[in-house]
């Protein structure tokens, strides 16, 4: 699809975070680290392919501006796109980043209600640090920039920089789910935020059911606006500002991950990783550090499963990924204790000469590495609570070059309304169902495993991150809206065979 946007005009990304992470070690010197998490993995290839500048924060606090502007001056020749950072004082990391946006809004928005904690200072900073961020990308933006703000960090910005005189068009793309109204309408400042969002040209959501329930809020929250609902994108009229809003499930770059799991060197890897578990079928489960993965829960149905199909035992590992996240906020550090607690009583409990049934890794990997634990994996198990799309799901997918694979998906991860029909579903609170899937699927033939993992390579690879960035960006600008294509969300009766 040829856009607007594709060829001459310049276009601008913020999020709350860049590509790349700067960290200190022991001594206090700088390193580059790249960034962790879908949103990075998803809009990289998007400005590799296309150029144009990526405006965020650098994960550092009260740095010296000058010296950080150099490395990212260096860091932006490498990747090809231009970094331009937020710089943030070390009171706006902790009541923005950490207290507005992960205690706030991330529980909110993932159903944990009883998590958040709704400091009316955290608001403070949530509303000064969007303004901060609006100020940078009017500096930066030209008249003709197609503006792009990312995710639940930077609600506010279209709202400020429409206050600094910013005329240009502005999208906004949310990676996370959006709850129903029942539940958003517990946030104090549900009415600044929901404005907020209608300031946008175009808001992106990754399902219908999350922009069904941002729609039902409006409905229920927000007077004078009129919205027509269509299939896939509808429209809506305040005052005279009109906007669109979408479902646009956001994917990955299919061919880079195919083409790098059938690498010599990534299938040397592989090779090696399974060498160590002969003759067992690896199970593998990816995730950041986070009370939203049902870690815990995994956990508790790969033990049922050993207790109600012994003949599993000795025959399958989980290999449990865990990648670091948001370490200073006290329930991401609880969560680290429960989940370290609990592979150690199933070990302890099961672990026998030559097997222990659960390998657990806490570190994040680089994409070579991480591609060849996908390549290698018989299984993958991924059963978040709640999720907004859940990228692993769609790389393990494309790294599965043998089609051999199967894959284990909680139904409330956005990906299980694509993936649904190649995958096995499940109930991510449902230990017991977990646990039978992972025996159906452990027992399950080759024939079946790969007529599933087709289609599951096909959908991904057919709805690939390049046909989404074209019709977030078609749909800005489109006369009709009929011809973009509708994905159902997962029902769960869809899975009943009886
Ligand atoms: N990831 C990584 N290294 C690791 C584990 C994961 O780079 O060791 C990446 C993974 O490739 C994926 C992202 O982290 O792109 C996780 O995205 P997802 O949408 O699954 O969840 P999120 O972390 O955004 O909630
Ligand atoms: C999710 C969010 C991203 C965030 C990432 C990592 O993917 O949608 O916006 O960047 O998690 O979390 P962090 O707090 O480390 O940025």
């Amino acid at each position: 699809m040829e856009t607007e946007y594709s060829e001459g005009k310049s276009l601008i990304i913020a999020s709350n975070r860049l590509p790349i992470t700067i960290k200190r070690n022991e001594n206090g010197d700088k390193q580059i680290e790249p960034g962790s998490g879908g949103l990075v993995t998803a809009m990289a290839p998007v400005l590799r392919n296309r150029g144009g500048t990526w405006i965020g924060w650098t994960g550092d606090v009260d740095t010296d501006s000058f010296e950080i502007n150099h490395l990212l001056q260096s860091q932006s020749r490498e990747l090809g796109y231009l970094l331009k950072a937020v710089h943030l004082s070390s009171e706006e990391r902790d009541g923005y980043y950490r207290g507005f946006a992960n205690e706030v809004l991330w529980p909110l928005f993932h159903d944990f209600v009883s998590t958040c904690i709704f400091d009316p200072d955290y608001w403070e900073h949530y509303d000064s640090v969007n303004e901060k961020f609006a100020k940078v990308i009017a500096a930066n933006a030209r008249g003709d920039s197609f503006i792009w703000i990312h995710d639940y960090h930077l609600m506010r910005v279209a709202t400020k920089l429409r206050e600094l005189g910013v005329r240009n068009k502005i999208g906004y793309f949310l990676h996370i789910p959006f709850p129903p109204p029942d539940i958003f309408v517990r946030l104090p400042w549900r009415f600044q935020i929901i404005n907020s969002l209608l300031d946008y040209d175009l808001l992106g959501f990754q399902t219908n059911r999350d922009k069904r329930n941002f729609i039902r809020c409006v409905r229920t929250y927000v007077k004078n606006i009129r919205i027509r609902g269509r299939r896939q994108i509808a429209e809506g009229q305040i005052g005279d500002h009109k906007l669109r809003i979408g479902a646009f499930p956001i994917s990955i770059d299919y061919n880079e991950f195919a083409r790098m799991a059938a690498s010599e060197e990534v299938s040397r890897k592989a090779w090696y990783i399974h060498e160590d578990y002969p003759e067992k079928q690896i199970i593998l489960g990816v995730d950041r550090l986070d009370y939203t993965k049902g870690i815990p829960e995994r956990l508790q149905a790969f033990r049922n499963a050993l207790i109600r199909y012994p003949e599993l035992r000795g025959k399958i590992t989980l290999m449990q990924i865990v990648v670091p996240s948001r370490k200073q906020i006290p329930s991401y550090s609880d969560l680290k204790t429960e989940i370290e607690v609990l592979v150690s009583n199933i070990n302890g409990e099961f672990t026998d000469s030559g097997w222990i049934p659960i390998v657990y890794i806490y570190q994040s990997f680089p994409r070579d590495e991480l591609t060849a634990y996908y390549r290698t994996s018989e299984i993958a198990l991924i059963t978040p609570l709640k999720d907004g799309m859940n990228l692993v799901a769609k790389e393990y997918c494309a790294c599965n070059i043998e089609r051999t694979g199967a894959l284990i998906l909680s139904e409330f991860t956005g990906a299980s309304a694509q993936l649904y029909k190649g995958a096995i579903m499940v109930n991510p609170h449902d230990v017991v169902g977990i646990a039978d899937a992972i025996h159906q699927v452990f027992h399950m033939n080759k024939e079946e495993r790969m007529s599933r993992m087709k289609v599951l390579r096909r959908s991904v690879r057919t709805y690939d991150i390049f046909r989404w960035v074209d019709s977030f960006m078609e749909a800005v600008i489109a006369k009709k809206l009929d011809n973009f294509p509708v994905i159902e969300d997962f029902n769960p009766v869809d899975n009943v065979t009886t």
